[in-house]
């Protein structure tokens, strides 16, 4: 697509900021160097991570589309900035872990780093103030958050992104522990939206162990910026 225009400014969220842009049913969508974790909790500005994650985030989305999978990416515009479809957004972000982390260690007392297998799935409500609940498809059905044709979609496509990206990760050297991913609507078809960044995954070293992901920000573990830069260079982002 040829001259796109950032239009006016439509919703800041923690990281990103979407933009309208000159064509219809396309938004801009801006990486900030803002970093949050702990639902909006901890805020902090890392210079240079807004330009490596929306270089990360169109590496990983054209690599999906050719593994099938189809996704709102349409083309980096510029350093911080790409061009996507305008989805209707479901509140709801799918996790699929392939190794506990996170919250289900604490949810289940279980130990970080053991294997899930066959990996597992959860739902979250998308909600800061809730602190983005845990919640299962008869609530997402209820709250008329999602159709159960979309539920089903999102949980196929979040295993097959599964499947792509264990490989792609692991030929790099490196394990894809969770992540979380955002689907929409556009003109019927359920597409992957959002970001697919070290903002939203848990990535370790495959050797070391060494944690390359947004845990080091959590947990105050310095090098952010670094370890995604790492991340992508093995990856060849860049
Ligand atoms: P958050 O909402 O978690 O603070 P961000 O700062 O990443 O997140 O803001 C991006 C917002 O844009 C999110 O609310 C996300 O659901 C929404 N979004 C992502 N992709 C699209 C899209 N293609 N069309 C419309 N909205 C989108
Ligand atoms: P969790 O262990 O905090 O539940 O997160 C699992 C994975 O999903 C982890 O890689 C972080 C990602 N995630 C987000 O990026 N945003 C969210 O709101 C949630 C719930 C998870
Ligand atoms: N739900 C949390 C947030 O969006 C996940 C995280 O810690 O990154 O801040």
């Amino acid at each position: 697509m040829e001259n796109i225009e950032k239009g006016e400014l439509i919703t800041t969220g923690k990281a990103k900021s979407l933009y309208h842009s000159n064509q219809q049913d396309y938004l801009v969508m801006h990486y900030r160097d803002d970093t949050s974790a702990f639902d909006g909790k901890k805020i902090e500005s890392l210079e240079g991570k807004g330009t490596i994650n929306n270089k990360f985030n169109a590496f990983i989305m054209n690599y999906l589309e050719k593994e099938g999978i189809q996704t709102h990416f349409v083309d980096l515009l510029n350093d911080t900035d790409s061009l996507v479809k305008k989805l209707d957004m479901a509140p709801v972000e799918c996790v699929v872990r392939n190794v506990a982390a996170g919250s289900i260690c604490k949810r289940l007392g279980l130990e970080e780093g053991i294997d899930l297998n066959p990996p597992t799935f959860e739902f979250f409500y998308k909600d800061d103030e809730l602190g983005d609940p845990m919640i299962n498809e008869y609530h997402i059905r209820s709250f008329g958050w999602a159709s159960e044709e979309q539920v089903k979609q999102m949980q196929i496509k979040t295993f097959e992104v599964n499947e792509a990206l264990k490989k792609l990760f692991s030929d790099a050297g490196m394990i894809l522990v969770d992540y979380k991913l955002e689907f929409g609507d556009f003109q019927g078809t359920l597409l992957l939206g959002d970001e697919f960044t070290p903002d939203g995954c848990r990535v370790w070293d495959e050797e070391t162990r060494e944690k390359l992901d947004k845990d080091r920000f959590r947990q105050g573990l310095g090098d952010v910026v670094e370890s995604y830069q790492i991340m992508a260079k093995r990856l060849g982002v860049i």
